[in-house]
């Protein structure tokens, strides 16, 4: 009985550590990537995690923002300037869906997170609405709002 809850309870912990790792899945790449980029404040893993699971056609419209593959990359070299804290929570992931008939994209998946960036004394935080479209296992686009 003993055996059986510790047996268990292992591979209820090995499943959690690797639930981000299947990078064929759609919504394991989008976890990954968004891992990647604001799970820490490295900015040589953001960019080897942009590389890994972004399309080098990578567009992204942020608000009424919208940027290209490089303008992404400089975008997130900006963004770990002086950073000292960097969390992701993933609140929900929804997906993947398979993308309709006519669209150039395979699959979609959608997120709701919330980033919180610290530098110094000072605390940025964000609650970000996504919807990443993927084609060829990569991450080609994503229409987001933040709030
Ligand atoms: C940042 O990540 C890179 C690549 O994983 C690693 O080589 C480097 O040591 C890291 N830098 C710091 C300050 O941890
Ligand atoms: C897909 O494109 C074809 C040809 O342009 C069009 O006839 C069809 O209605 C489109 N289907 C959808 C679901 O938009
Ligand atoms: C925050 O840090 C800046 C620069 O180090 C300093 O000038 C400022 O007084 C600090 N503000 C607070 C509220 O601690």
């Amino acid at each position: 009985m003993r055996t059986e809850l510790i047996k268990a309870l292992l591979f209820a912990t090995v499943s959690f550590a690797s639930a981000y790792t299947d990078n064929s899945n759609p919504k394991d790449i989008v976890l990954n990537g968004l891992t990647a980029l604001l799970g820490n404040t490295n900015a040589t893993k953001a960019v080897q995690g942009i590389e890994t699971y972004f399309s080098p056609d990578y567009v992204q419209y942020t608000n009424t923002d919208i940027l290209d593959h490089d303008s992404f990359v400089q975008h997130i070299k900006d963004l770990k300037v002086g950073l000292e804290r960097s969390n992701l929570h993933i609140k929900t992931i929804i997906g993947p869906t398979e993308a309709s008939t006519n669209s150039s994209l395979e699959h979609q998946v959608g997120s709701h997170h919330h980033i919180t960036l610290g530098y110094g004394n000072k605390t940025m935080s964000s609650d970000v609405i996504s919807l990443f479209g993927l084609r060829d296992g990569k991450i080609v686009e994503c229409h987001e709002v933040t709030q």
